[in-house]
């Protein structure tokens, strides 16, 4: 694809969110950030007994690259283990985005991995103890109004 078709890309993942929202009773509800925007993410994740992603959605506010990249994130995890999820690179990613059009924007188009990966890591000692990984959502007024 030329740049121009990975900027509509990225605007129709962005205009057209795949998997936004919540999902109810998750077991895994994580938040991510960055700090120098304030933008941010929440993630849901159903797994099932193999702890492999069954379901997966995501809210959020944040710049189009942000939120294009959680869209696609959430397609690109489905079916995978959290163990499989530690293991991603950016590579992916950023190559299905467009490496030239965000590769001066690399905390956007990494930020939902970030905050996957995170609660990935998290996960198995929280399941260890009997407990899901639920954290306090940051998005709750955006939540109410799905
Ligand atoms: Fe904040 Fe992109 S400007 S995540």
């Amino acid at each position: 694809m030329d740049r121009q078709e990975y900027i509509e890309f990225i605007l129709d993942h962005f205009n057209n969110p795949r998997n936004k929202g919540a999902l109810d009773d998750p077991d895994m509800l994580v938040n991510g950030g960055n700090p120098g925007c304030g933008d941010v993410i929440t993630l849901f994740v159903k797994l099932d007994e193999q702890d492999r992603i069954a379901d997966i959605k995501f809210d959020g506010h944040g710049c189009t690259i942000s939120m294009a990249a959680a869209s696609l994130l959430t397609q690109m995890v489905r079916g995978k283990t959290l163990a499989e999820v530690q293991q991603m690179d950016y590579g992916k990613l950023i190559d299905t985005l467009g490496r030239e059009v965000v590769q001066s924007r690399l905390r956007c188009a990494t930020l939902a991995m970030d905050t996957l990966q995170g609660g990935a890591r998290e996960y198995p000692s929280r399941k260890a103890l009997g407990q899901k990984l639920i954290q306090p959502i940051v998005l709750a007024h955006t939540l109410l109004t799905e």
